[in-house]
């Protein structure tokens, strides 16, 4: 089918053309435009959104927390299960009654759902008052085409030109960044694997690496700026470089190489691509945090090769050892599907099975929720109250591992970032450990975006506590 619409080819040139354009149609408001952004989906999308914003406020609009004050709403929508998109099409349902009392509000659709046709097709068809969509490699574009629907009044809801995957990494984009002292970093863009569950690789498109020497600089200019735990994203964050002469494992030990008081952490990584030499880099780095989210989706080897995840149990438990031995007291942590089509019972025991042999510090578990257009959305589905039973049961099993784990950290000094004051309690602050584990304590607020040190005195399964320890 032949594209509605090219793109322009990107540079950054035209795009500060557009930006000034609306930067002096803003200008001449005489209230100040004021722009919100909702974000659904995993840190890669929060990364976005912060670059949404960003542009946004160089384009002159101000920043605001509420969408019933603002003249631009960017959604950034998840498409990773049908919950995702459910509350995303739900939210946006509700600002019909926001364009109904502001009819030059913008609202444009943005991110993964956006990147498949039938989710367009909805938008266009039922919900009339958005403006326009953008897609996620796409993103820079966002000032033209904000340029072109204010122009135009029309609105821009293309069928395939705003999903270009093929465009090389875009650089340069303002950042207005969620937190003074936590950074996301994006590496690479997209994922090749094509997990047979998976909607991302139809989403994001083919892998994509940025330079190393662009991350270098973003990484060393957020140390200078006071950055205290950064971590480096990407889809599949351990293949990047592939195809040049660079990986991971040394972009790694270059980026750990920078002065300063700082973890520096990557998600999310694919045990296909977990090398003994990246785990060696981590041992052996100064600003590593030792702490590996390795997701494995089963325990058992035929779902494995279903899901098309090119590792087998005894791959992911040569890294599991491996990183345990080089760095006793690693945390890892997981992600697992549950009734994948055609998980057998023993095929789950296998996985419950697993995670007694692992033992996780911490698990995200997910439902298998079919993607229109992967290979096993086709398959015969399980029943939902087998999926619901078999998802109660993984629970309670890492229930008590988590427990048994962090019962290892009573009594021990452990390194915490300080984030604020925790929900409910004024005197009770919260922090990260450098496995991520959240950590509650008394403190003041002077040791927010702070290292501070904790002694633990009290653990469970999702949480540690304990007093500051004066040094
Ligand atoms: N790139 C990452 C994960 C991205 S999605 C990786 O490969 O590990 C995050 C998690 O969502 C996945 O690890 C998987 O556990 C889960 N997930 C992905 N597709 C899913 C689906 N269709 N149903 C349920 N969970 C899914
Ligand atoms: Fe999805 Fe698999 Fe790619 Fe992760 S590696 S994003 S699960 S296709
Ligand atoms: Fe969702 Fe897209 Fe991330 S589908 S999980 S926001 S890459």
């Amino acid at each position: 089918m032949a594209k509605q619409m090219m793109m322009p080819p990107d540079d950054l040139a035209s795009r500060w053309e557009y930006t000034n354009k609306i930067r002096l149609w803003n200008q001449e408001c005489v209230s100040q435009r004021k722009v919100f952004v909702q974000t659904f989906g995993c840190q890669q999308n929060e990364a976005d959104s912060e670059k949404y914003l960003g542009m946004a406020v160089s384009m002159g609009y101000k920043a605001t927390d509420t969408p019933d004050n603002a003249d631009l709403i960017i959604v950034n929508t998840c498409a990773i299960r049908e919950h995702a998109e459910k509350k995303a099409l739900s939210i946006i349902g509700q600002y019909k009654h926001i364009k109904a009392k502001n009819k030059d509000l913008i609202i444009g659709v943005c991110g993964c759902m956006v990147a498949q046709e039938h989710r367009r097709e909805e938008l266009k068809m039922k919900y009339p008052y958005v403006t326009f969509t953008l897609g996620t490699a796409s993103l820079h574009h966002l000032p033209r085409v904000l340029w072109e629907a204010i122009e135009s009044k029309k609105r821009l809801i293309t069928t395939d030109s705003d999903v270009d995957f093929t465009e090389t990494v875009a650089e340069g984009m303002p950042v207005r960044r969620g937190s003074d002292y936590r950074a996301w970093v994006s590496i690479m863009y997209g994922c090749n694997n094509f997990c047979s569950y998976c909607i991302v690789p139809y989403v994001r498109g083919r892998e994509r690496s940025r330079k190393k020497e662009d991350i270098i600089a973003e990484v060393k200019a957020l140390v200078a700026e006071g950055y205290k735990d950064i971590t480096l994203l990407g889809q599949n964050v351990n293949s990047y470089g592939k195809g040049t002469d660079t990986d991971f494992a040394d972009l790694l030990a270059e980026l750990d190489t920078v002065e300063g008081d700082f973890w520096l952490r990557f998600m999310t990584s694919h045990p296909k691509d977990a090398s003994h030499k990246l785990i060696d880099v981590m041992a052996g780095g100064k600003h590593i945090a030792h702490q590996f989210h390795l997701p494995l989706q089963s325990g058992n080897d035929a779902v494995l090769k279903a899901m098309n995840r090119h590792y087998d149990m005894n791959r992911y438990m040569d890294s599991i050892h491996y990183m345990r031995e080089k760095m006793p007291g690693i945390t890892v942590t997981s992600d697992i599907i549950v009734g994948f089509p055609g998980e057998t019972e023993d095929q789950f025991e296998d996985t419950l099975t697993a995670l007694k042999e692992v033992q996780f510090d911490m698990l995200y578990s997910f439902i298998y929720s079919p993607r229109k257009g992967t290979p096993a959305a086709e398959k015969e589905q399980i029943p939902d109250t087998v999926k619901g039973n078999r998802f109660d049961r993984l629970l309670a099993t890492q229930n008590e591992i988590a427990k048994e784990k962090n019962l290892l950290l009573q009594d021990q000094i452990l390194r915490v970032l300080c984030d604020g004051v925790s929900k409910g309690d004024p005197g009770v602050y919260s922090g990260r450990t450098e496995g991520n584990k959240i950590v509650f304590f008394k403190g003041t607020p002077d040791m927010v975006g702070q290292f501070v040190n904790v002694k633990i005195d009290k653990t469970e399964a999702f949480a540690l506590w304990g007093e500051i320890e004066k040094t």
